[in-house]
């Protein structure tokens, strides 16, 4: 059954937050609600994630499948230690150079975290967020908080408040509003529980900067997936109602040019302006450098979907650095789409 909240959005300075608006999102999590919140990879859909009761919120808002784990926050590197039995020395290490970043660690769970919050997996996901709303409310809360990205199951991750409500006005009780997050893209997902660890999702710690620290970074493997140990792979990402095509930069103008041709409602993700004027053209250049790609991605998608595109042609980039992660959010929403190979 749906829950049928007035969300209230709060809007906060996003380097100092204001102490009356974090108690208060610090109450509704320590009573058992849902609060969305910014990190500086994406917004988050936050829930006390010791209580199974508040989790099971955070499922039916999203509409996410319950074997979907949950990552969940804490303030600081130490309070790791109340979530797993055993911190590896990995994690420490990793921890010190990254954290607060946009780095999750899996780790073995401890008994009080709940089997909702890891999807009844035996490990459990954690990071320390890098936006100091979202340190002030963890810090006030007292709590780990358990936050996936805070859209709908399926939609692309939020990266302004406007897009938090866009998918859960009237599924979240109140909405932190800081403006626009830094990153973009969601944290990285390193599983240490084993050796070498395992990129499980390439995200904002991009994998060469891991491998100066911990030298070879495993790719997850066919049966890792088998045995649950990635279970956000399984799933249908960033899906944009529209069609998602990817194109190489010399390839998107001949590639919209053709579907145009078809007759077809295009929206292009472009790197560079482009000579293409038409009428059923909408063109979206995401200027600058891979991170201000990352930055703007989700919004893009977003935009081009809300003006009816049928077909968005996004530009690719090389799998290196930030356009690991890029390139994974943007192959995902493709397969995700109608219509697309
Ligand atoms: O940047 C981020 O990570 C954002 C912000 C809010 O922190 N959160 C986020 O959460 O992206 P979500 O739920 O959208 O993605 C979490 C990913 C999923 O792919 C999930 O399967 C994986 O982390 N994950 C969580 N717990 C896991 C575990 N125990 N083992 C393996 N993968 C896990
Ligand atoms: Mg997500």
């Amino acid at each position: 059954m749906d829950e049928a909240y007035a969300t209230i959005t709060v809007p906060v300075d996003p380097e100092q937050p204001g102490p009356a608006a974090i108690a208060q999102a610090a109450r509704l999590i320590r009573d058992g609600e849902l609060v969305a919140f910014p990190t500086e990879t994406v917004y988050g859909l936050g829930a006390d994630a010791l209580n199974p009761q508040a989790v099971a919120r955070i499922f039916r808002a999203k509409g996410r499948p319950a074997d979907n784990p949950i990552i969940v926050h804490i303030p600081s590197a130490q309070d790791l230690a109340s979530l797993t039995p055993q911190v590896p020395a990995l994690a420490g290490v990793l921890a010190a150079r990254f954290w607060p970043g946009p780095l999750t660690l899996v780790v073995r769970r401890a008994p009080q975290v709940p089997y909702i919050t890891t999807g009844g997996l035996e490990t459990v996901a954690v990071r320390v967020p890098a936006h100091p709303v979202a340190l002030a409310l963890l810090r006030a809360a007292q709590r780990p908080i358990a936050a996936p990205s805070a859209n709908r199951s399926g939609r692309p991750s939020p990266t302004c408040a406007e897009h938090v409500l866009e998918d859960l006005r009237g599924r979240v009780r109140l909405v932190l509003d800081a403006g626009p997050c830094a990153v973009g893209v969601e944290s990285t997902v390193l599983d240490v529980t084993q050796d070498p660890p395992v990129l499980l999702r390439p995200g904002g710690v991009t994998a060469e900067a891991l491998e100066a620290v911990v030298g070879q970074v495993g790719a997850p493997r066919e049966s890792d997936r088998a045995a649950g140990r990635s279970p956000g792979a399984r799933y249908r990402h960033y899906a944009p109602r529209a069609a998602l095509l990817l194109a190489p930069p010399g390839e998107v103008e001949p590639l919209a040019v053709r579907l145009l041709d078809e007759g077809r409602m295009v929206g292009i993700m472009a790197r560079r302006p482009l000579q293409l004027r038409h009428p059923r053209a909408r063109v979206r250049i995401i200027s600058g450098d891979l991170a201000q790609y990352a930055r703007e991605l989700f919004a893009a998608l977003r935009e081009l979907d809300a003006q009816g595109r049928q077909v968005i042609v996004a530009e690719s980039v090389a799998e290196q650095g930030l356009g690991l992660a890029i390139m994974d959010r943007l192959r995902r929403a493709a397969a995700g789409s109608q219509g697309s190979e």
